[in-house]
């Protein structure tokens, strides 16, 4: 039985996932690399942020050493929070605040399980803040998904066995995450019809609907 449901940030709850995105593509360009494209994108989702930089790197010529690599991480990221300036509860996907009241109506518990550091950031500009009984996020991980430990963290600070918890997830890497994490895989948005989730959705909005028809 479902007792928690843990919600991945960028593309599950918020539109940050463009965000992230725009980010990208703009160190990409000033490093004079011109072909960074959604497809790369799609396999930065759920990563860290050292991870994602990676998928920009390989398609450079030139090699980066670590030192170089953390200015390259932190420019983006400059970038990327600067973006998060106009961020605010309309960029929260639709149906997001209605499912979680409505989960929390049948007295399933919610979570936040997300790669992101910027987690706390934007759960405060999002007025998503308050709507959560346990926050996982980058800050508390030293492992990046697809290893379920932002997973795991997220069910131990919640109280509930990861059989019990069910992950809301639009990246491949967390989908592979919370099965290995031993928990039952929403796949939604860019991630619907992962053949390792369990089951697969277009939308918070759409899901939240089809339920209301049973309520
Ligand atoms: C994940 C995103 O949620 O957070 C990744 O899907 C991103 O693309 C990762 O790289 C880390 O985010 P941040 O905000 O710590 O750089
Ligand atoms: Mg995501």
């Amino acid at each position: 039985m479902i007792k928690a449901v843990i919600f991945d940030l960028d593309g599950v709850l918020v539109t940050t996932d463009e965000l992230h995105f725009a980010a990208w593509k703009a160190l990409a360009e000033r490093l004079g690399i011109s072909g960074f494209t959604r497809a790369d994108n799609a396999r930065q989702r759920g990563v860290s942020r050292m991870a994602s930089l990676e998928v920009v790197l390989e398609k450079s010529d030139r090699e980066f050493s670590d030192k170089e690599k953390s200015a390259l991480a932190e420019e983006k990221n400059d970038i990327y929070v600067k973006s998060l300036s106009a961020l605010s509860r309309a960029d929260v996907l639709p149906g997001v605040f209605e499912f979680i009241d409505y989960i929390k109506s049948k007295g399933i518990k919610a979570a936040v399980g997300s790669a992101s550091k910027n987690t706390p950031l934007i759960l405060e500009k999002t007025g998503l803040a308050d709507k959560f009984d346990a926050v996982s996020c980058g800050l508390d991980t030293t492992r990046s998904k697809p290893d379920p430990e932002v997973f795991l963290i997220a069910a131990q600070k919640l109280g509930i066995d990861p059989c019990g918890c069910a992950v809301i997830e639009d990246s491949a890497a967390g989908i592979e995450a919370a099965k290995t994490g031993g928990m039952y895989a929403v796949a939604v948005g860019a991630a619907e019809h992962d053949p390792k989730a369990d089951i697969s959705i277009g939308s918070l909005e759409s899901l939240y609907k089809a339920l209301k028809i049973f309520a």
